[in-house]
């Protein structure tokens, strides 16, 4: 499903005045496309998100799946957000397939579902435990499997490795490409991460910093699996790095001043 995202503006009430987060998001992603969203803390990657999951409303701007404003275009996103949002008091596999329940398919069929997604990701044997008894990255891959198996045409992924050591990182790259591949989604992956950007997207798109807008987009035109060490993977994430930390340097500027 192909996604536009059109002129969108949101602030938050800031005292007795307004913080202006998003100034003007434009963006595209076609149809099974993967875009990675990198930009300095605080820039509105979350906030945007937000509202493309519909949890929040802009302030003005519009969201078009194939080109048209959809009534109930929330039915076709699945979310994971940054924070986890495990329920403590139910197991890893009944978190797992709490989309689904809610979707009414009945529970042995959501778990047999979840299972073989489990064990893809290395959560096989956890089935039973409770969050509370898991570490911030297998929280994180519990969200993860959740969100995948909604099976929606449009994933929105909120820094979703971030809790990750960089082993386990690169594996659950390789598992979610598959996913992705599998289920030819179209993905919104928002991420600090210059290297996992360029490893996972099509296209990076790179945010200013506050109000964020989109400051440059950058084709990532290498074959999978790519390289940390080939040349034009290098070259690309130089160039991001560049990007980004205008960006940093500007904020600072903005905030002193
Ligand atoms: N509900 C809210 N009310 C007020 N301010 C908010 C709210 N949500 C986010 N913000 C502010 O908006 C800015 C962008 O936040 P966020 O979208 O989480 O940034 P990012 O995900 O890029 O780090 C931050 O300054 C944050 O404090
Ligand atoms: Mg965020």
């Amino acid at each position: 499903m192909e996604l536009r995202i059109e002129d969108l503006h949101k602030s938050f009430p800031h005292g007795a005045s307004s913080l202006r987060v998003l100034n003007g998001v434009c963006l595209e992603a076609t149809c099974g496309e993967f875009v990675a969203i990198l930009g300095p803390s605080g820039c509105g990657k979350t906030t945007l998100l937000n509202i493309l999951a519909g949890l929040i409303e802009p302030d003005s701007g519009r969201l078009l799946l194939d080109g048209h404003q959809v009534p109930d275009y929330r039915s076709h996103i699945a979310y994971m957000q940054q924070k986890d949002l495990l329920l403590p008091w139910r197991t890893v596999l009944d978190n797992a397939i709490l989309g689904l329940e809610l979707q009414g398919l009945p529970r042995q069929q959501a778990h047999a579902q979840a299972q073989a997604l489990l064990e893809r990701f290395g959560l096989g044997g956890f089935e039973r435990a409770y969050p509370h008894q898991l570490s911030g990255g297998m929280r994180q891959r519990v969200a993860l499997v959740r969100t995948l198996l909604l099976q929606k045409p449009i994933w929105l992924l909120d820094e979703p490795f971030g809790a990750l050591d960089a082993m386990t990182r690169s594996q659950l790259h390789h598992y979610l490409l598959q996913a992705w591949h599998d289920q030819k989604a179209t993905v919104l992956f928002v991420t600090h991460d210059v290297e996992e950007a360029l490893v996972l997207a099509d296209r990076v798109v790179v945010m200013t910093a506050r109000p964020g807008r989109i400051k440059a987009i950058l084709d990532v035109a290498l074959p999978r699996p790519r390289h940390v060490t080939d040349p034009q993977f290098v070259a690309l994430k130089a160039e991001l790095l560049e990007l980004l930390h205008a960006e940093s340097l500007e904020e600072r500027v903005y905030e002193s001043s």
